[in-house]
């Protein structure tokens, strides 16, 4: 007793203060240059917690660890910590495609076993990895006589923040699933959140909470219990428990990347790190590339998906759009519509969707040929309203049939309110399920090796969340899970001028997006339009990463545009290395990013509802190189509202000794090309 009073004295006056009767750190693990430290304890109660600080300061105040499970005691009590393992990494892998092509993964390592002190003695690890930019940390389940299926109802996991902070998060549980728009608000008023959610302590360290390699789980979203303090709240399941393993099983790392400032965060590979490697050999037929398609016209309501007088997956009008791909040098057309089952009530429902028939005025082989012959290939599309098990039913042929024809990478979709997809059970019936839970990881996960069987990349709408699973399998190459452009076209409110600013610093932290920017016609069915000037449509191309990249306009408007869209066309989708130059959450942000395979740089800026000027270095040019920069900024006038189309396209030699002052218009942003020479 007295020794751990003296014990608990000694961590008071440490830099991680505890406000209950946590003893003495029972275990402590640092990251590879001493900032990110996490020290684990137990309370009187035998309650196990970790806490984490970053430079000393504390970040994670004591936070509890544990389960409550389904059909056996819970497990988060009387457990002792034990048998300590350390190991370090330091290792640098490749990625096939990416936002850089080389990534250090390098961290510290502490493995512990929680075991009870009492019958039946049951045991799980707790695994820690420590990088200087955050850590991530998982459960081993063994297999132990005591439980050998594991049926949990509640993981408990705790992310106490030991300072307040301003909060960067949307709801979980809504029917729209992602497709919300960003709450800021102070920690103590956050409710019920999914992840990435973004704090910014007083300070100004950053710290984003998600997980990395969600394989066979539910999904993690956060509940606020009391003041600052944040429980995991799995997506629920069947019924059978919110998550349903048989050990020996992880589940996925939770989350904290950590930085002194918001580009720091932006610039992390920690989620990325936390996954398995490349499990599917030789991906380089998984190839990026930017794309026009059958589609916005559809969300004007110009087109139709349904067949009929304003069907828009006619022959004709994909021929238009692989002609337009082939003159203007874009790699893929998506055709959505083009399969039977679109003439009903398709939303929510999915049961009538054919995934290997066409409606008759849309010939896919020929069409395909007709692509290919011309150097473009089409993108396939499937929707599936949600509806996993009907799909499923479908998967081999729809994929066999589209890697025939030669259509590499589809698009999937799964438009149904949230708890409405549909699953097949262990009964064989369809059951209502979660997008985000057990059941739905697994079938994404089907999916996406099923493509890959066929050698077609995949892009989910409405998917599940992001967790770096593309290190592992690169054909899960990019996917919506957050308000798109479409929000724009159709939404009530559209996507307001601070909502790219918002999702570099929170969704985009999960991974690649499919925003499908590059809209010059800004009168749409949103009451305010598309709220972005010319120039912030462009920067987008290299704020917003993904690896399949939109040209989402009426191809119309840019051929009455061709300056602007010179851009467009120029700006590459595959980078070499990537710079997160400054930032605020939800106000601004300046990205530079090296193309690969070549010498030309690529800038990004933007701004929210605010116009500013940004004072930019170029020192991320390479040395002793001049380049031509291609400029495409906003003109005096512009203003997302008033003026969108005032943009300036001009030319400047600059080398890394010259800064730029770039001006922002109110919801504006700046896009240059770096020609080196
Ligand atoms: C929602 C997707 O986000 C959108 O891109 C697609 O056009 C529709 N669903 C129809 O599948
Ligand atoms: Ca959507």
């Amino acid at each position: 007793m007295f020794r751990s009073a003296i014990a608990l004295i000694a961590l008071l006056s440490s830099s991680i203060a505890t406000a209950s009767a946590q003893t003495a750190p029972a275990a402590r693990v640092a990251s590879p240059d001493g900032s990110v430290v996490v020290e684990l304890s137990t309370d009187n109660d035998g309650r196990p917690a970790y806490a984490v600080s970053r430079k000393g300061q504390p970040v994670i105040a004591p936070s509890r660890l544990g389960f409550i499970l389904l059909d056996a005691p819970k497990f988060e009590r009387n457990l002792v910590i034990g048998n300590p393992r350390t190991r370090t990494a330091d290792d640098r892998w490749e990625q096939p495609w990416g936002e850089r092509r080389f990534v250090r993964n390098h961290y510290n390592e502490l493995t512990v076993t929680l075991k009870e002190k009492a019958r039946p003695f049951r045991s799980f690890d707790v695994v820690f990895r420590v990088y200087d930019d955050g850590l991530g940390f998982r459960y081993v389940f063994p297999d132990q006589p005591d439980l050998r299926q594991v049926k949990i109802s509640e993981e408990l996991t705790e992310f106490t923040l030991a300072r307040d902070a301003t909060a960067w998060w949307i709801p979980a549980g809504e029917w729209n699933r992602e497709e919300y728009l960003y709450h800021r608000t102070p920690v103590q008023e956050v409710g019920d959140a999914q992840t990435p959610i973004t704090f910014k302590f007083d300070d100004g360290t950053h710290l984003s909470i998600h997980e990395a390699a969600l394989v066979d789980y539910s999904g993690m979203n956060l509940t606020r219990v009391e003041g600052r303090k944040l429980r995991a709240d799995l997506t629920p399941g069947l019924g059978e428990g919110k998550v349903v393993r048989n050990a020996p099983f992880n589940t996925p790392w939770r989350t904290l990347q950590l930085s002194d400032d918001a580009a720091g965060l932006a610039m992390s590979s920690l989620i990325l790190n936390l996954n398995e490697p490349n499990a599917l050999g030789d991906v380089s037929w998984v190839k990026p590339m930017k794309y026009v398609g059958v589609w916005w016209e559809m969300h004007l309501e110009l087109k139709t998906w349904a067949s009929g007088a304003k069907h828009g997956a006619t022959n004709e009008n994909v021929r238009k759009h692989i002609d337009f791909a082939a003159e203007h040098g874009f790699g893929g057309v998506l055709v959505e519509g083009w399969n039977v089952g679109w003439d009903g009530d398709w939303f929510g429902n999915g049961e009538d969707f054919s995934f290997t028939e066409s409606y008759p005025d849309f010939d896919l082989p020929a069409l395909s040929t007709y692509a290919r012959s011309k150097n473009v290939v089409l993108i396939g599309h499937h929707e599936t309203s949600g509806n996993a098990a009907h799909y499923e039913t479908q998967l081999r042929d729809a994929f066999a049939l589209y890697q025939r024809v030669g259509v590499p990478a589809v698009k999937t979709g799964y438009v149904a309110d949230a708890g409405q997809a549909k699953v097949a059970g262990t009964d064989g019936k369809r059951h209502y399920a979660w997008h985000e839970g057990q059941d739905m990881a697994r079938h994404h996960m089907k999916v996406v090796t099923e493509a890959a069987r066929h050698r077609i990349a995949v892009n989910p709408h409405e998917p599940i969340k992001d967790t770096g699973l593309r290190r592992t399998y690169p054909n899960w190459v990019t996917r919506e899970g957050a308000r798109g452009m479409e929000f724009s076209a159709w939404g009530q409110p559209g996507n307001p001028p601070e909502h790219e600013a918002n999702l570099v610093f929170t969704r985009l932290l999960a991974g690649p997006m499919d925003y499908t920017p590059g809209i010059f016609g800004m009168k749409t069915r949103a009451p305010d339009g598309v709220a972005t000037t010319w120039a912030k449509q462009l920067a987008l191309y290299v704020v917003i990463y993904s690896p399949l990249q939109m040209a989402a306009d009426l191809l119309e408007n840019y051929e009455k545009n061709p300056a602007p869209f010179q851009f467009i066309k120029d700006v590459p989708v595959d980078w070499e290395d990537t710079r997160v130059l400054n930032g605020e959450v939800g106000d601004y942000v300046t990205i530079a990013r090296k193309e690969r395979g070549g010498d030309n740089w690529y800038l990004g800026a933007l701004t929210d509802e605010n116009g500013r000027a940004l004072t930019v270095p170029l020192s991320f040019l390479d040395a002793g190189r001049r380049y031509t920069a291609q400029i495409y900024r906003d003109g005096a006038k512009a203003h997302w509202k008033t003026a969108p189309q005032d943009i300036v396209i001009e030319e400047r030699a600059v080398t890394r000794t010259d800064t730029l002052s770039l001006q922002l218009a109110p919801g504006g942003g700046q896009a240059i090309r770096f020609v080196a020479q």
